[in-house]
C-alpha cells in the first residue's frame, strides 16, 4: 500500500468512478445530443491498461470503484475487466459496482453477481413507455425492466436513479415511489445538471425549464408522507430520508440546491485515461502518457498524486436568476456522471 490520497481541502479520495466507454445505446436528452461523435477506438485505453490504472488507485487507497460510461455494459469483453478488478475485493477494495441504463442487464446480471458485484444503480426516470422513449430517444422500457428483474433474481440490490424533470416526470412522483416500494428497489432523485447539450428549444426541451429543485419535490412528498432525515450513507453524494408511513428510504442528490462538494471523496477516470478531479470543472490530468511510458508504475502514481494535489473545491453549477452558470460543454457520458 502507498500513502492515501488526500486533496488540498483535507478530503480523503477513496472513491474512483471509471467511465469505460463514452458510447451508449441510449441518447438521453439531458446527457447526449442525438447525433453524437464518439471517440475513435484507437484513443481508448485497453481493458488491461484500465485495470493497471485502477489497480494503482486501489494501492493508493481507493476502496470504492464504480464503473460507468456511456453505458459500461456495451463495451466489448467488459466482464473480463470486472473479473480482474474483483480480485481486489477484500484486499483494499470494499465495493465494486456500476451505474447502468439497464439495457444489457438481462444478459449480464448473473455474471456481475458471480464476480462479486452486490448492487447496481439503474437510471430510470419514468414508468411510461412513450415518455421513456422520449427521454432516452432509443431506449426500450420493457427491456430495462426485464434487466432490473434479472439483477434482482441474481441477488443484486438495485438502486433506481431518477433525474427530476419538471413537466416531464413530475406527475409520476408518487407512482415512482410506490413502484419502488412494491418492487423492493431503492430510489434516488437527482437534480438535472447543466452539462453537454443544454437544448435549444427546437425539440421542445430546454434544460433550464426542466430543472425541478428537489426541495420542491420533497415538499410534494410531504403532502402525503412524513419525511425523516436518515444517517444512512453509501459513500456517494446522496442524502437519505425515510418515509415514516412505509419505512421506505429515498435518496436525494442535490448538486444545485445543496452543494455537497465539501465532503467530496471521488475523482473520475475516462476511457482515454484522463483523470477529472471534479465533475463540474474542466481541469484534468492525462494518465495515459505515464501509463504507456513503460511498465513502471511509479510515474503513474506520481501523476495521480500531482492531480489530486490540485483537486478544486467544487463545481460552479448555478441556475439562479433564470440564467445558467457554471455550465460544462463536456457531455455527461464522457465523465460518467
Ligand atoms: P451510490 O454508491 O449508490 O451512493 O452511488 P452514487 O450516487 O455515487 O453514484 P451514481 O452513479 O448513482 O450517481 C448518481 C448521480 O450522482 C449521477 O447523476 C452523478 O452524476 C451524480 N454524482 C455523483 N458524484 C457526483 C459529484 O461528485 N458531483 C456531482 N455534481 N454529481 C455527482
Ligand atoms: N444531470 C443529472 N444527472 C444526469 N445523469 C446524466 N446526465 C445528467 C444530468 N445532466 C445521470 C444519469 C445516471 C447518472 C450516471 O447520471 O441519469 O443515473
Ligand atoms: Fe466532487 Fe466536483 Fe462533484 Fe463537487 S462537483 S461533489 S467536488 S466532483
Amino acid at each position: 500500500m502507498s500513502a492515501p490520497l488526500i486533496d488540498p481541502f483535507a478530503r480523503t479520495i477513496d472513491y474512483l468512478r471509471v467511465s469505460v466507454t463514452d458510447r451508449c445505446d441510449f441518447r438521453c436528452t439531458y446527457c447526449m445530443s442525438e447525433h453524437m461523435t464518439f471517440l475513435p477506438k484507437k484513443d481508448l485505453l485497453t481493458l488491461e491498461e484500465l485495470e493497471r490504472l485502477c489497480t494503482a488507485f486501489v494501492r493508493m487507497g481507493v476502496r470504492k470503484l464504480r464503473i460507468t460510461g456511456g453505458e459500461p455494459l456495451v463495451r466489448r469483453n467488459i466482464m473480463s475487466f470486472f473479473e480482474g478488478m474483483s480480485q481486489h475485493l477484500g484486499h483494499g477494495l470494499d465495493e465494486l459496482t456500476l451505474t447502468t441504463n439497464g439495457s444489457q442487464l438481462e444478459r449480464s446480471a448473473a455474471d456481475l453477481a458471480a464476480v462479486g458485484v452486490r448492487r447496481v444503480n439503474v437510471s430510470l426516470d419514468t414508468l411510461d413507455a412513450d415518455r421513456f422513449r422520449a427521454i432516452t430517444r432509443w431506449g426500450d422500457l420493457a427491456k430495462v425492466r426485464r434487466g432490473i428483474a434479472a439483477a434482482q433474481a441474481a441477488g443484486l440490490r438495485v438502486k433506481i436513479n431518477a433525474v427530476a424533470l419538471k413537466g416531464v416526470n413530475d406527475g409520476e412522483l408518487f407512482d415512482l415511489v410506490a413502484w419502488a416500494a412494491a418492487e423492493d428497489l431503492d430510489l434516488t432523485f437527482i437534480e438535472v445538471m447543466p452539462m453537454g447539450d443544454m437544448g435549444d428549444g427546437t425539440d421542445g426541451t430546454l434544460r433550464l425549464d426542466q430543472y425541478w429543485p428537489l426541495a420542491d419535490l420533497r415538499a410534494r412528498l410531504a403532502e402525503r408522507f412524513t419525511l425523516t432525515e436518515s444517517a444512512h450513507r453509501t459513500g456517494g453524494p446522496a442524502r437519505y430520508f425515510t418515509l415514516d408511513e412505509t419505512g421506505q428510504r429515498l435518496g436525494f442528490i442535490t448538486p444545485l440546491t445543496h452543494n455537497f462538494c465539501e465532503s467530496c471523496n471521488r475523482v473520475r477516470l475516462t476511457c482515454t485515461g484522463q483523470l477529472f478531479m471534479c465533475l463540474g470543472q474542466e481541469d484534468m490530468a492525462d494518465l495515459r502518457a505515464p501509463l504507456r511510458a513503460g511498465i513502471e508504475d511509479a510515474p503513474v502514481e506520481a501523476a495521480i498524486r500531482a492531480a489530486i494535489a490540485r483537486k478544486p473545491k467544487g463545481h460552479d453549477f448555478d441556475y439562479s436568476r433564470q440564467r445558467v452558470a457554471g455550465q460544462m460543454s463536456r457531455h455527461m457520458s464522457h465523465t460518467g456522471g
